[in-house]
């Protein structure tokens, strides 16, 4: 670390987008351990995805994962509510407490997805248009989505943007004056086939990792991307090195380090990376502002990435072995120091939950 230099503060980090895998995956991460890698990240705010076991389709769900996150959680959560084949209205009456509803339109890891046109429909009417809905939709599912929230007037956020098909298609779309947000992954920004290859099932995720002219295409047409988000989706060394390895990759202790590289090395503004990973979100899904809530980092050292010291449970990292320049120092969370040079220095239940009815006390 040497002796320090200039501080940089920046507003706490608004992940869109994490897989804190509780219940039923607590062997990948859980509320806290997950939490913690946010602070280790610099990241005050997560969303959840609901793809847990179960998963997050109704209001018993919705009021557990609540509960949990009053007694786990180190930093604040909102929860995605899973679109499911038939629960359309119920899921309409819990967007209050919710962030958004999730689509899965594609095949990914977890038991949420919807193939049937009228199932869809039902949520495209019934959503409320003041909430977005996000939807995994890959390539042509991607225009298939864009369709029905134009035809309902809904608002739609498009997750993991990875192709150069996808973002020409969501630059004409939102020219054409379409209510449309999308987030680009830390891995689909630095990480291409190439990586891929010599990373096999710890390279896995939906969508793949693409071709450097897709990653080149994400780089180009950065200012059609309203946010940055990780899909931090951890599995177990076990379940990546066995028969079926599931898809994705931890992320949220490097994406702040990756981002920061790509100002030091004048790809990124640092004003454009707060816009991405802190004012966007806020403004996408309706956020409340975290008062006295900052991050510190030292934009000069530089380090490697590496699997020791993660505080994600599954303990290895897609970016091990990059250089990088900028590191999270101090994380203060509504005055209290959070998390400083490595540890964590709040219990769990700090973390507030957005959205939620009863009055946190
Ligand atoms: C995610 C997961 O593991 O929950 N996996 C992934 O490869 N991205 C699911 C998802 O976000 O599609
Ligand atoms: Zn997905
Ligand atoms: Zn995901
Ligand atoms: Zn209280």
């Amino acid at each position: 670390m040497g002796a320090s230099v200039a501080i940089l503060r920046l507003p706490g980090l608004i992940d869109a987008h994490v897989h804190l895998r509780e219940p039923g995956g607590e062997a990948k991460e859980d509320m806290t351990s997950g939490s913690a890698a946010a602070l280790a990240g610099g990241v005050t705010l997560v969303l959840d995805m609901p793809n847990t076991t179960p998963p997050v389709v109704d209001g018993a769900m919705l009021a557990r994962k609540q509960r949990l996150a009053r007694q786990k959680a180190l930093c604040d959560i909102g929860f995605y509510l899973g679109a499911t084949g038939s629960n359309a209205d119920e899921a309409a009456s819990l967007a209050g407490q919710a962030v958004g509803l999730k689509i899965y339109l594609d095949q990914t890891y977890g038991p949420l997805r919807i193939q049937d046109l009228a199932a869809l429909l039902a949520h495209f009417r019934a959503w409320p248009a003041t909430r977005p809905i996000a939807v995994h939709a890959e390539g042509l599912m991607m225009a298939v989505a864009i369709g029905l929230a134009r035809s309902f007037g809904r608002r739609l956020h498009l997750c993991h943007v990875s192709r150069a098909a996808e973002i020409a298609l969501i630059r004409a779309a939102k020219e054409s004056g379409a209510a449309l947000t999308c987030e680009v992954t830390p891995h689909h920004l630095f990480l291409s086939q190439a990586d891929a290859r010599r990373l096999g099932p710890y390279g896995s995720m939906r969508p793949p990792l693409a071709t450097a002219a897709d990653v080149a295409a994400l780089w180009a047409n950065l200012e059609a991307v309203d946010c940055i988000a990780t899909d931090h989706a951890p599995h177990t060394r076990a379940e990546k090195e066995g028969d079926s390895p599931p898809p994705g990759v931890p992320g949220l202790e490097t994406m702040l380090p990756l981002l920061l590289t790509a100002v030091a090395e004048g790809r990124l503004t640092l004003e454009r990376l707060v816009a991405l990973t802190c004012i966007a979100p806020r403004r996408i899904f309706g956020l409340p502002d975290q008062p006295d809530t900052w991050v510190e980092v030292d934009p000069d050292a530089r380090y490697t990435l590496s699997d020791e010291g993660l505080h994600t449970r599954c303990g290895w990292t897609p970016f091990a072995g990059m250089r990088v320049q900028g590191r999270v120092r101090r994380v203060i969370l509504r005055g209290q120091t959070a998390f400083e040079d490595g540890q964590v220095r709040v219990r769990p239940g700090v973390g507030q939950v957005v959205g939620l009815r009863t009055r946190q006390c």
